[in-house]
């Protein structure tokens, strides 16, 4: 009995240790001004400043110096406090302005320099980002710094567009696949496992080899009329959708002169998104009222 309580103690102690460990963790994590010599990886979504979390625009406001890319949009940095400093490191076109080493050793420059560093990349960080890549190189130079999701351009892209990337009978699961590879590689795509129907698939960075990708998909087995969207710059003011097939997506892409960032989105729930375009039923209802 006697033993039976001590063991009792003993766990809630342990409980209770782990619980004020996590609480100091998340307190630290939360509070913006936590960590100076550091670098925020931060995610600022597709292109729409109202897709940004609370937690990247707190880190925004209150750093001392933004790293940001070409995707980031000038709504977006239109929001970064004017004494902070900016350094842009996109591309011009289609080449790095900075190459990603370079890139590398400047963050770690800079937090060694005790700036309160934000690297601000488009979409989420840890996906087709490079920013897993950038988190190696901070942990091996000893550098502390913190992730901070963004809403991913497929997601984002298909919602403003009317279409959800799975629904029931249409899609059991989506697949986010990359349609870029490195200079002079072939793209390295295990087509069986992109032929599945009930699959969606979210393509980034496919422009340059569409023509592949699509007939790598149909003798892998999709069909033909499967529905495409395509969406350009989504969720800004200049957002484009064409919506085509698989088998006429390469011509689409030259008709309608498809510019880059684009995101194809391949599977039967692009149907939906006739129905499901709450931007177009708010316009409707908008003229309704006005006439
Ligand atoms: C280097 S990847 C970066 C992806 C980013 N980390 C994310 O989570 O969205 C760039 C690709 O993302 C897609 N993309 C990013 N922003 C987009 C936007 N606003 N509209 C359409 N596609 C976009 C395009 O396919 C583009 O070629």
């Amino acid at each position: 009995m006697q033993a039976g309580f001590v063991i009792s103690i003993m766990v809630i102690d342990v409980l209770l240790s782990s619980l004020i460990r996590i609480t100091a963790h998340v307190k630290q994590m939360n509070n913006p001004a936590s960590c100076v010599s550091c670098v925020y990886l931060v995610g600022a979504g597709p292109g729409d400043p109202g897709l940004l979390t609370v937690r990247a625009l707190e880190l925004i406001k209150s750093a001392e110096v933004v790293v940001y890319d070409r995707l980031v949009s000038s709504t977006i940095i239109d929001l970064i406090p004017d004494d902070v400093a900016r350094v842009y490191v996109g591309k011009e076109n289609g080449r790095h302005l900075i190459p990603q080493d370079e890139i590398n050793a400047l963050l770690v420059r800079l937090a060694g320099h005790n700036q309160k560093v934000v690297r601000l990349k488009g979409g989420d960080p840890f996906l087709f980002g490079r920013g897993s890549e950038e988190a190696m190189y901070l942990s091996r130079h000893g550098i502390p710094f913190e992730v901070v999701p963004g809403i991913t351009s497929a997601s984002a892209c298909a919602s403003y567009s009317g279409i959800p990337l799975t629904h029931r009978g249409l899609a059991s699961g989506v697949q986010f696949i990359t349609g870029h590879c490195r200079s002079d590689e072939p793209l390295n795509l295990d087509w069986d496992s992109l032929a599945n129907p009930q699959m969606t698939l979210a393509v980034y960075m496919g422009l340059a080899n569409i023509d592949e990708i699509t007939s790598g998909l149909i003798k892998a087995g999709r069909p033909a009329d499967t529905p495409v969207a395509i969406v350009e710059r989504g969720t800004t003011e200049a957002q484009r959708e064409v919506f085509t097939t698989l088998v006429d997506l390469p011509k689409a892409v030259v008709r309608e002169k498809v510019k880059s960032p684009a995101m194809f989105v391949i599977g039967q729930v692009v149907s939906l998104a006739g129905e499901l375009n709450g931007f177009q039923l708010a316009e409707e209802q908008r003229l309704k009222q006005v006439n």
